[in-house]
């Protein structure tokens, strides 16, 4: 085994991308290979399952493959092989745990399995070589909301989630309602740039017993509400405004209880992970926030945000130098809780 440079191959299935990267000593991303289903799953406004797992199965390998060559190594060279084992489609996860059973079997490679969240915030190592906890971090992707202290490596406490949607979830519920399809993050992203945020007022959702918690299924109905009397009335609806003022008026909340939560923990640096973090909304507002704050401010380039196996395979590398090893008796957990 080589003990200078830890190399570890990394594979994330637990939705709907095929991913398989190598990743040097927790940090250097030397190679990340992303398989997309989107636009098979465009077709039905939203993530099938059934053929997510099917997908998975048929670009696995050649996924990996890729991953492998694209960096170099081969699978002699590699220490540890990580992998999400949940949360997620249990189908989906399915394929790449029996994948990475398989291979550490086969080749007598160690076996570490990584919960998806710790990998989303991982991906913020690989661009700040400088970021080391503590830190917060805010969590947005399509099944989570989360504030996070992040105590040290792989060890976090939730301080704060969302009660019901998740933010990823409303923006591709809005999406949906204004006709533009899945995935619908990035579409009112884009969309909102010819939008005027100020043009309807939306609510911001205040939650009375934690400050730190969130809540999206008000802004959401507020929104379709919006579209619905707009109709009845005979008024057509601006998409470009809509979208705009919806991502305000999210990206008003997420910034103001990122913001106070990392100061009243003491924290002096503050990070962002999961899909929603590639928002460019979202990023501009938090980094005048953090300035305004006297806070470092951290995220991952797009690339890093939606799901990729690079962030799993900089989780999984702290997790090994902890210790962590799985046995072939790691199976995939749809629900898996976090800390
Ligand atoms: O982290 P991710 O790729 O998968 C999950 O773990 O859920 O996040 C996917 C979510 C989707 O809801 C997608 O609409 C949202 O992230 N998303 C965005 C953007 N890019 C992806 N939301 C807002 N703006 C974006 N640019
Ligand atoms: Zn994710």
């Amino acid at each position: 085994m080589n003990k200078e440079n830890k190399l570890v191959l990394a594979i994330e299935t637990s939705c709907d991308e095929t991913a398989a990267a190598v990743v040097r000593n927790g940090r250097e991303v030397l190679s990340n290979v992303i398989s997309s289903q989107i636009e098979l799953h465009k077709l039905y406004g939203g993530v099938v399952p059934e053929i997510a797992s099917r997908k998975h199965i048929e670009k696995i390998n050649q996924v990996i493959t890729e991953a492998l060559s694209t960096a170099n190594v081969t699978l002699d060279d590699i220490d540890a092989i990580g992998v999400t084992y949940g949360p997620g489609l249990v189908g989906a996860l399915l394929v790449g745990v029996a994948e990475a059973k398989a291979i550490s079997y086969a080749k007598k490679i160690d076996l570490v399995g990584v919960h998806h969240i710790g990998g989303h915030i991982s991906a913020n190592y690989i661009e700040h070589p400088d970021l080391k906890p503590p830190f917060m971090c805010l969590v947005v992707s399509g099944g989570h909301t989360h504030l996070i202290k992040v105590k040290d490596y792989g060890e976090y406490e939730i301080i704060g989630r969302t009660r019901d949607d998740a933010a990823g979830e409303a923006f591709d519920k809005v999406a949906r309602a204004i006709g533009l399809g899945y995935p619908g993050g990035p579409k009112i992203d884009q969309l909102s740039k010819e939008g005027n945020p100020e043009a309807i007022k939306f609510p911001r959702a205040h939650i009375d017993d934690n400050e730190n918690d969130f809540s999206f299924s008000g802004v959401k109905s507020a929104v379709l509400n919006y579209i619905n009397s707009c109709q009845m009335k005979g008024i057509e609806i601006n998409k470009a405004d809509i979208a705009a003022s919806f991502q305000m008026a999210v990206v008003d909340v997420l910034v103001s209880r990122a913001i106070h939560a990392t100061k009243k923990f003491n924290m002096d640096k503050l990070a962002i992970a999961g899909g929603v973090a590639s928002n460019a909304t979202l990023r501009n507002a938090m980094q005048i926030a953090c300035e305004t704050n006297g806070l470092k401010f951290y995220h991952p380039s797009p690339i890093f945000c939606t799901d990729n196996a690079a962030m799993i395979g900089v989780a999984a590398y702290y997790e090994y130098e902890k210790g962590v090893r799985h046995g072939l008796d790691l199976n995939a957990v749809p629900n898996l809780k976090f800390e």
